[in-house]
């Protein structure tokens, strides 16, 4: 495939980085993951927004404005071919000549790297939703500034692993005894027809399809509310969902090994899927 490196399209096996990157050194560095569906880039305007709040984070100048990013981004989408895609998008604070934890002084230019791979796009009758997945509760064991969509991702790499390991596509968070979010995933439970997803806060990554999927229940009048989840309230969960970019929101049929509710994809979820599906299109 095609790939972007600081200002230059190439094949993917012509891409090359310093050793000395701070990405590599460190994980000095912000990232962003950008779906898009036939070939249009999906709330584009919004990943943008996160990557400008993670560079400023990390007091990372943005390398490009936004129609600088647009453009880059949408011809990296036509170099592959189009399609359903998901742009990967990542910057570092460059490669200096010495290892030194302080940021180079005076700044060296940043990296900035971008790939696609193919995304499947899940339907409401694709078999992963119809089935659901499986997810087991894990110690939230990140830092406290997860709003911040860091390259570091150690903890979240190894609590997904552990997941895997157990048979479960995903880990769910707790932290100090209640709900924080998939090690890469918003998390929404229901109980009694009420939606319910944890507040946007350091502890979270504020996720794009979250954001979405608030919307479009506010829109369609399912009552939602932004609010703490206790790990009770989750094992008690008439559905447990889970959102991001590459999966949308997938309904968790199963929890610790134990069913969720009905232990098939739920009623409100079903709802949602359509209308998901539907603002999609
Ligand atoms: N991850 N929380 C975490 C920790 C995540 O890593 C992600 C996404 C989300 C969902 O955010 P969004 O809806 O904007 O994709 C929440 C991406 C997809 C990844 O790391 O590949």
């Amino acid at each position: 495939s095609t790939v972007y490196l600081n200002g230059a399209f190439m094949a993917m096996e012509q891409a090359r980085i310093s050793p000395m990157d701070r990405g590599f050194l460190f994980a000095d560095g912000v990232y962003e993951v950008i779906p898009a569906f036939n070939g249009v880039l999906f709330r584009f305007e919004e990943h943008l927004r996160r990557l400008e709040r993670s560079l400023s984070a990390l007091y990372l100048i943005n390398p490009h404005d936004r129609a600088g990013w647009r453009r880059r981004c949408e011809e990296l989408i036509q170099r592959n071919g189009g399609g359903n895609l998901s742009l990967y998008l990542q910057i570092t604070r460059g490669a200096a000549d010495k290892r030194d934890h302080a940021f180079p002084d005076p700044p060296v230019s940043p990296t900035v790297f971008m790939s696609t791979a193919p995304l499947t796009v899940p339907t409401e009758d694709s078999p992963g939703q119809v089935t659901g997945a499986a997810a087991i509760t894990l110690d939230d064991i990140r830092w406290a500034r997860c709003d911040i969509k860091s390259i570091s991702l150690l903890p979240n790499i190894l609590l997904r692993q552990q997941a895997i390991a157990s048979g479960a596509r995903e880990a769910i968070l707790i932290h100090d005894g209640f709900v924080t979010e998939g090690a890469a995933s918003n998390v929404f439970i229901v109980k009694d027809g009420e939606i319910a997803t944890p507040p946007a806060s350091h502890a979270i990554l504020g996720g794009i399809t979250r954001d979405l999927v608030i919307e479009l229940c506010r829109a369609q009048d399912l009552p939602l509310r932004e609010r703490e989840i206790s790990e009770a309230e989750l094992g008690d969960a008439d559905e447990v969902w889970i959102s991001s970019s590459t999966r949308d929101v997938v309904p968790v049929v199963s929890l610790d090994g134990r069913p969720v509710g009905s232990g098939r994809p739920g009623e409100t979820w079903k709802i949602l899927a359509r209308h998901y599906i539907a603002f999609k299109r």
